[in-house]
């Protein structure tokens, strides 16, 4: 099923519909595949007479009455398109066909003009249905100065322009259709899960996580963590630890680029009363707290090199000097270190120790940033609504799919975390509203998509440079989306490979330059 809605907000579509409206005041409607009106808002109708019209019913199921007879005529002739006059109105419209698997699905119909300049005479009907429908002089002189008679050369361009709204909804329809059976395929993929513990996620990288967190169950070893910012390292440690023999006992997280090294020390390892000042009685160090549980080492990539040396001891001899004490205690500690930084590269560099680095990286878990596994944001975001609404006791609220779009478009520095940010700060700002569109998200995230799409159009000028830069912009847009993939590219533009090819040149998009760029 198409949906109309969507197709306002495509920046090519609106470009051109906005070199339409700028050179012959003409509007852009679509229609479903029996004629009826779509998507319309009738505040984005640029022609005053186009206007005057649709305002009536019964002009508009005029109109859908004639389109409805374009497609019939359309489906047993094989035209591209039809050229015909909508007769409440005395002016003129194409219709194109929205075609997907050779079926109809809609029309593209271009209204507000008189389609040949030898044909100036009709302006007088359109006058005179303006006032058998009660419009005074002034607005019927307004709305018919508005109304452009196209010459064959306009024509051309004109119906060439159409034609390209009418392919673009289409290569969009069936780009979001095969997205859609993408994120369907992988969900019905055997033996997915979509949840691990509290870990929401069904993508092929979280589903080797958790395969890896079942075969680690039993295990004793020590696990190095590793993930960019809000990954989700912490909550991983968590299962582990609760998937564990050592469930019953601790959990201790100690956060280690927190303090400076005495405190860290003293914090991790304890102290004898009396060994600085303000120590004034012995203190248990989160070591012996976890004794016998799990002690979850974060950000251990920021430790001091005295720091590490000390952190060796405790994994290699279980063993530890409190800050201050004469001897060494003993402990059972499974750790669990976390960071997000290269450790091997640090290692390479010389600023983090070797032997420390293997005594932790027994078991190694990468956990992939969320630009890398995009299926999941529906799941995440959805839950993360969920949670929200429950938390604020409201009803449910639902992303629109233009919305959920956008968060994919977005490359999310932030991780799963950002994700879980916009959501609560989103649900808040909904108010009464149950969906959740698009224009609701935080600036970053609704430029961030658009960055590498066309923006502005000139409107004064030739149409011929008008329209070139439109073209530029589909191709260099088109390459991007397709990673660079001529034949379908050409193929979804109309035209051949050779001649996408020419266009590239002509226009300097070139892979190397634009990536540079
Ligand atoms: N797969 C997931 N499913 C559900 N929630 C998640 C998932 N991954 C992360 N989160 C949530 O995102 C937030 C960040 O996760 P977490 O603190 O575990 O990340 P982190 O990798 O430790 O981040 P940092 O490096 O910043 O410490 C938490 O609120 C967590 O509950
Ligand atoms: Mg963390």
């Amino acid at each position: 099923m198409i949906n109309w809605d969507e197709f306002e907000h495509i920046h090519v579509i609106k470009k051109l519909k906005l070199i339409l409206s700028s050179w012959w005041n003409i509007d852009v409607i679509f229609t479903d595949e029996r004629g009826h009106i779509r998507g319309f808002k009738d505040t984005a109708i640029v022609n005053p007479a186009v206007q005057a019209f649709l305002n009536k019913e019964a002009n508009r199921e005029g109109l859908s009455e004639e389109v409805g007879k374009a497609i019939t005529e359309m489906q047993n002739s094989e035209t591209r398109f039809a050229l015909t006059k909508w007769s409440q109105a005395g002016f003129d419209m194409a219709v194109f066909p929205i075609l997907i698997d050779g079926e109809f699905m809609g029309t593209v119909v271009g209204v507000g003009f008189i389609k040949d300049t030898a044909e100036a005479n009709r302006i007088e009907e359109v006058k005179d249905r303006l006032a058998s429908q009660g419009e005074n002089r002034d607005t019927i002189d307004f709305a018919v100065s508005k109304i452009r008679f196209l010459d064959d050369n306009d024509r051309a361009h004109f119906i060439d322009l159409v034609d390209l709204v009418s392919r673009e909804i289409v290569t969009l329809h069936l780009e979001i259709t095969n997205r859609e059976d993408r994120i369907r395929e992988l969900n019905k993929e055997l033996g997915s899960r979509y949840k691990y513990d509290n870990m929401i996620g069904k993508s092929q990288a979280m589903q080797s996580t958790y395969a890896l967190l079942d075969k680690i169950k039993g295990a004793d070893s020590t696990v190095l963590i590793q993930g960019e910012n809000g990954t989700g390292k912490e909550l991983i440690a968590k299962s582990i630890h609760y998937n564990s023999v050592r469930s019953s006992k601790p959990f201790v997280i100690q956060n280690c680029s927190a303090f400076n090294d005495n405190l860290l020390e003293s914090e991790l390892f304890g102290h004898a009363k009396g060994s600085f000042t303000g120590a004034h009685k012995d203190k248990k160090g989160l070591f012996e707290i976890a004794d016998k549980g799990t002690f979850f080492l974060d950000e251990i990539g920021d430790t001091s090199p005295q720091m590490q040396v000390k952190l060796l001891r405790v994994l290699q001899e279980g063993t530890f000097t409190p800050v201050g004490a004469l001897d060494a205690r003993k402990v059972d500690v499974r750790v669990i270190a976390a960071t997000n930084r290269n450790l091997r590269e640090m290692v390479e560099k010389g600023t983090f120790r070797e032997d420390l680095f293997y005594r932790l990286n027994v078991i190694n878990l990468r956990v992939p940033p969320l630009r890398e596994r995009k299926e999941d944001i529906p799941l995440l975001s959805e839950f993360f609504i969920d949670l929200a609404c429950k938390r604020a006791g409201i009803s449910k609220r639902i992303l629109t799919k233009r919305a959920l779009e956008k968060l994919y478009d977005y490359h999310w520095p932030g991780n799963v975390r950002e994700l879980q940010n916009e959501m609560e700060r989103i649900v808040v700002l909904s108010g009464e509203e149950t969906k959740i569109t698009a224009d609701m998200l935080s600036p970053k995230i609704i430029e961030g998509g658009q960055k590498t799409k066309v923006q502005g159009t000139r409107v004064v000028g030739k149409l011929k440079d008008a329209i070139e830069e439109l073209e530029r912009d589909m191709i260099k847009e088109g390459l991007r989306r397709t990673g660079w993939n001529k034949s379908k590219l050409a193929k979804e533009l109309g035209i051949s490979r050779a001649g996408l090819i020419m266009k590239v040149e002509k226009y300097d998009l070139d892979k190397r330059r634009l990536r540079k760029s």
